[in-house]
């Protein structure tokens, strides 16, 4: 019997006003990309009255789950009042002083709408500041779909280069192709490659920007020699170093990364969790640095510190600033990984888990460590898209690439109904 019934009649009368039928073409996935009808807390119901537990969390930014009573509160009432000026009202401040207590690089905020926007500012601030061309990044990693940040994030193995130096590759048909002559892709994890860029190009690298958690290809770990790298080649050669914070910002801790690793960097990028799954995205970094938008580095947008969005991050942050909804998120994520791992082991699956508490991935490997995005292309793909797709018929809602996103409000009962689930998927492989 199909489960998909209705979802797959209302993707047929979608697609015939929007593109795909989906809205971004990422989530357009198997069996068919499914239709919600509502979600509370942790879990999910799709148009066929199907439940599931919910681990994609809208690709990240439901820290809080469905429906919090907090931001519904702050939604309800901010529905009430102008949702536009266009001009400064008090929430803009209330929200930016939280960032800035949360965050240790926040010096200043700003905001903008999408984590692409937010990453796009941040390179040019960078530009202007050390007047070099070229932002070195690291293979694998995700900043956004526009023309210079798609490069080398899922390249192509035939054309990706050598391991030590890769080659750097557009991810799109339609990219303007001499943006690789503003960039420098380094492999990700390795201390010396970084020192070697820096060498070959010399006096020409504005910024480092990494994610600090490879989130985007298989929640890899940074590792400590790595870590005093970024911290240490970037300053000594006149360079900015950029965490995008997009995934981890308010989710790996209450200061994001740069808290967990005691790192900061000179300017961050935060979208997804800053405000519970309501549109926008922050950036913020050195005073200095931010300040040059008020001396020729141009930026705006029109829904940049709009009332809802500001609204939603001080409800957000509020929940999020003593440290315990995401202990608890983090500390439900870790029981997670743990009965995995041994249900894996019981039915003899080759199986890694990579990442920390709040957002990690499952990957069928023969690897005994991952540190880059080359070691995720052992990764058995087939397998993992078997897993995803019985897990769903489980009640398990999953991202395509295996990464699991926990939120606040998972409890042991949907960590025990979890495992119990994936106990019968692992028994029939
Ligand atoms: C690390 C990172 N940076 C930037 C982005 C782009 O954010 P957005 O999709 O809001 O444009 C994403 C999106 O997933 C991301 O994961």
């Amino acid at each position: 019997m199909d489960r998909y019934t209705k979802s797959r009649a209302m993707l047929a009368r979608a697609a015939k006003s929007l593109t795909g039928g989906v809205s971004s073409p990422f989530r357009a996935k198997a069996p068919v990309p499914l239709f919600f009808a509502d979600g509370n807390g942790p879990r999910l119901t799709d148009v066929d009255g199907n439940g599931y537990i919910d681990y994609a969390l809208a690709w990240g930014p439901l820290i809080l789950g469905h429906k919090h009573p907090a931001l519904v509160d702050a939604m309800r009432r901010q529905a009430e009042k102008p949702h536009n000026y266009g001009a400064q009202h008090e929430l803009e401040c209330e929200a930016s002083e939280r960032i800035q207590a949360l965050a240790p690089c926040a010096e200043l905020v700003a905001y903008s709408s999408t984590g692409s926007e937010a990453v796009a500012a941040v390179w040019r601030i960078a530009r202007a500041a050390t007047g070099r061309h070229r932002i070195l990044r690291f293979e694998g990693h995700y900043h956004g779909w526009h023309d210079q940040a798609l490069i080398s994030y899922r390249p192509n193995p035939e054309r990706m280069g050598r391991e030590d130096m890769p080659c750097p590759t557009l991810d799109s048909k339609g990219q303007v192709a001499n943006v690789v002559e503003n960039t420098v892709v380094c492999p990700w994890n390795d201390a010396a490659a970084l020192e070697r860029c820096f060498e070959r190009y010399e006096n020409q690298i504005a910024a480092v920007i990494t994610e600090p958690v490879l989130c985007n290809s298989g929640c890899l770990m940074p590792e400590p020699e790595f870590l005093e790298g970024l911290q240490r080649i970037p300053r000594e050669r006149g360079a900015l170093l950029v965490f995008d914070e997009v995934i981890t910002g308010f989710r790996m801790a209450p200061g994001g990364a740069q808290e967990y690793f005691g790192i900061v960097p000179d300017l961050a990028t935060y979208g997804k969790a800053v405000a519970g799954g309501i549109t926008l995205s922050a950036f913020a970094g050195k005073k200095e640095l931010m300040e040059s938008m008020l001396s020729g580095v141009a930026y705006g947008g029109t829904f940049n510190g709009n009332p809802l969005g500001m609204a939603a991050a001080v409800a957000t942050l509020d929940v999020l600033k003593d440290g315990s909804a995401l202990a608890h998120a983090n500390r439900m994520g870790m029981l997670l990984q743990d009965g995995i791992a041994s249900a894996a082991r019981k039915a003899g699956l080759p199986l890694q888990i990579t990442g920390f508490g709040a957002a990690f991935s499952l990957h069928f490997t023969e690897l005994a460590t991952l540190r880059n995005y080359r070691d995720t292309l052992q990764d058995d793909k087939e397998r993992l898209n078997r897993f995803i797709r019985e897990s769903l018929d489980e009640g398990l809602f999953l991202l395509p690439d295996g990464r699991i996103y926990v939120s606040a409000v998972h409890t042991e009962r949907e960590v025990g109904e979890t495992l119990d689930a994936v106990g019968r998927v692992f028994s029939r492989f």
